[in-house]
C-alpha cells in the first residue's frame, strides 16, 4: 500500500542529524509490512549532485511553487524510492539545508511550505499513477501539510506527524498567511497560530490524524509543562491520537562484522578484535595508547541540548580514572572552544575532530570502550543505540529515548543479564561525575563489563518493531 514521507533530510542523501537516519532506514522496514513508501525531499544541491549519475524522471511540475517553477523528479537510490523538488529560488543556493554563512535562510517560511505544498499535491492525487493512501511528515519543515489538506479540496489520504524534536518549531510571522496560500480560516487556535505567530510544527500536530514522537517516555515527557515546550497542552488535548513509538537503527548500515570504516571487524563472539580499533582510534585523535582505562567516545551535535557543556566541567574527573575522551562533533561555538581548550589542556588524553565525519564516527563507535550521552532532553537518540551494537557501553542520562534504550547497570541488571549501560540522574553535574565514578567501577569488573557489551551487541536494535507499528498506525488511518 502506498505511503508518502515528507521529510527535509533524507541519509544517504542529506543529513545533520537523526531524522535523516530515520527517513532513510525506515522505507525499507516498512517495505516488509507491506508498505510501498516515496519519500519526498528539497533539491538542495548536495541532493542534485547525489542523483547525477541516476536516471530521473520528471512526474510533475508548476510554473509558480512560492515564486518560481518547480519540477518533480523521481528517482530511485539506495533502496530509496524518492521524489525530489527541483525549485531553485528556493534551494539551489550553497549551504546548509537550513541555514547559510548568515545564519537561517531568510526565506525558510516559503522553503518549507513549498515542501508541505507539494506534499499536499501528491496527497491530492497529482502523480500519474501513484497515491498515497497516508502522508507521513517529519518534524517542523513538513508541519503544513496537514494543514493544506485540511483546508483544501478533494482526495484526503491519512495524515501522521512525527516529532523528531520539540525545540524546533518553525515559527513565523502572520502576515506570511495569504503568501503561503492558507486561509482566513486557518488563523485560528484550532490552526496554524501559535501565540501569535503562524507555527509550522503546531499547525501539523493541531490538524494531523495522529501524531507520534520517537520513544514512549518523551511522547509522555512533551505532555508536561517542563518538558513541553509549548506545545504540552495541545499535545494533552490530542489525548490517544499522540503516541511514541521508539526509533530503530539501520543495521545494514551499523554493523560491526561487516563495517568498511573499522580495520578490524567484530561482532558480540570476537569481542576481543575491538582492541585494534581502539588503538586505530587513539592514533587518529592522538591520543596516547593505553588500555588499562576506558576510552570514552562522544559523537555529538556539540549543544547544550546535549549536555556537552557537562562533559567539559566534569573533564578532571574523567582524567583523574586515567580515561580517555574522543570527541568527534560540530556545533556550537563557545562548546567548540570549550573541547580545543580540553585538547590542550590534556594532550593525548583529550582528543579531538571538530566537524562532521560519517566514517569516524563509525571508528568511535568500534574503537571506544564507552560512548556518554548527556542529554538534558533526547526524543530517542541514535548513538546510544549505535554504540551498544557496537559493544561500546553507554553512560546516559535518564530522559526521553534515553531512559527507554539503555538498562542500568544496577545490580538486579548485572545478576540477570539485562544490563546494557550506565543511567544516571538528573542531568548535571555531580550525577554525571558520579556516573563515571561507577563506569570505572563497573570497567574494573572485567567479567561485568563483558557481560554488559555483550547484551547490547545482541540487543534487537533494528527497524522490524517500529516499522510494524508504523504499519498498524497507518492501517488504522488509512484513505
Ligand atoms: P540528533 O539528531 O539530535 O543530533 P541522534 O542521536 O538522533 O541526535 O542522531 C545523530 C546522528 O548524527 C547519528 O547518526 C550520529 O552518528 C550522527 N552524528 C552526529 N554528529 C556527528 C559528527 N560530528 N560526525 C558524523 N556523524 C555525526
Ligand atoms: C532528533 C532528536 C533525536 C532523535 C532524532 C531522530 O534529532 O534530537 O533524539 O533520535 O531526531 O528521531
Amino acid at each position: 500500500r502506498p505511503v508518502l514521507a515528507v521529510a527535509s533530510e533524507v541519509y544517504p542523501l542529506i543529513k545533520t542529524g537523526g531524522l535523516a537516519d530515520v527517513a532513510g532506514a525506515l522505507p525499507a522496514a516498512l517495505a516488509a509490512e507491506g508498505w510501498d513508501t516515496r519519500t519526498l525531499l528539497p533539491g538542495y544541491p548536495a541532493v542534485l549532485r547525489k542523483l547525477q549519475d541516476t536516471a530521473t524522471e520528471v512526474v510533475w511540475e508548476t510554473p509558480d511553487l512560492f515564486g518560481g517553477p518547480a519540477r518533480l523528479l523521481a528517482a530511485e537510490m539506495a533502496g530509496l524510492r524518492l521524489l525530489v523538488i527541483e525549485a531553485p529560488h528556493l534551494y539551489d543556493r550553497a549551504g546548509g539545508p537550513y541555514a547559510g554563512p548568515d545564519g537561517d535562510w531568510g526565506d525558510n517560511a516559503q522553503r518549507f511550505a513549498a515542501l508541505a505544498r507539494v506534499a499536499e499535491r501528491i496527497g491530492r492525487g497529482a502523480l500519474p499513477n501513484w497515491a498515497p493512501e497516508v502522508v507521513h511528515g517529519h518534524d517542523w519543515q513538513a508541519g503544513l501539510m496537514p494543514a493544506y489538506l485540511h483546508y483544501g479540496e478533494g482526495r484526503r489520504p491519512g495524515t501522521v506527524m512525527t516529532i523528531h524534536n520539540l525545540a524546533f518549531q518553525g515559527q513565523f510571522p502572520p502576515s506570511l498567511l495569504s503568501e503561503l496560500e492558507l486561509p482566513p480560516q486557518a488563523w485560528s487556535v484550532e490552526g496554524v497560530e501559535y501565540y501569535g505567530s503562524l507555527g509550522f510544527l503546531k499547525a501539523g500536530l493541531q490538524l494531523a490524524d495522529r501524531v507520534t514522537t520517537v520513544s514512549p517516555s518523551y511522547a509522555a515527557e512533551i505532555c508536561t509543562p517542563e518538558g513541553g515546550m509549548g506545545m504540552d497542552g495541545l499535545l494533552r488535548r490530542r489525548g490517544a491520537a499522540l503516541e511514541g513509538i521508539l526509533n530503530g537503527i539501520d543495521t545494514a548500515v551499523w554493523n560491526p562484522a561487516n563495517d568498511p570504516h573499522l580495520p578490524v571487524p567484530f561482532d558480540a563472539d570476537r569481542i576481543g578484535a575491538r582492541g585494534e580499533n581502539k588503538v586505530a582510534l587513539q592514533s587518529r585523535l592522538g591520543l596516547r595508547p593505553q588500555n588499562g582505562a576506558p576510552v570514552v567516545g562522544i559523537v555529538s551535535r556539540l549543544t547544550w541540548q546535549k549536555g556537552m557543556d557537562l562533559v567539559l566541567e566534569a573533564l578532571p574527573r574523567f582524567v583523574a580514572h586515567g580515561m580517555q575522551l574522543a570527541v568527534l562533533g560540530a556545533g556550537d561555538r563557545g562548546l567548540e572552544e570549550g573541547f580545543q581548550a580540553a585538547a590542550r589542556q590534556f594532550p593525548g588524553q583529550v582528543g579531538l575532530f571538530l566537524g562532521y565525519d560519517e566514517g569516524l564516527a563509525h571508528l568511535v563507535q568500534g574503537g571506544s570502550d564507552a560512548l556518554i550521552v548527556p542529554s538534558r532532553f533526547e526524543p530517542c537518540g541514535l548513538t546510544q543505540l549505535c554504540a551498544q551494537r557496537y559493544g561500546a557501553v553507554p553512560i546516559v542520562s535518564r530522559v526521553g529515548g534515553l531512559a527507554d534504550t539503555v538498562v542500568d547497570a544496577n545490580e538486579i541488571a548485572l545478576s540477570s543479564s539485562a544490563a546494557t549501560g550506565v543511567v544516571f540522574a538528573p542531568t548535571t553535574r555531580a550525577a554525571l561525575e558520579a556516573a563515571i565514578d561507577r563506569l570505572a567501577r563497573l570497567w574494573d569488573d572485567r567479567q561485568a563489563w563483558a557481560q554488559t557489551q555483550r547484551n547490547g551487541m545482541t540487543a534487537s536494535l533494528g527497524w522490524e518493531r517500529p516499522a510494524r507499528r508504523y504499519a498498524a498506525l497507518y492501517r488504522a488511518i488509512a484513505a
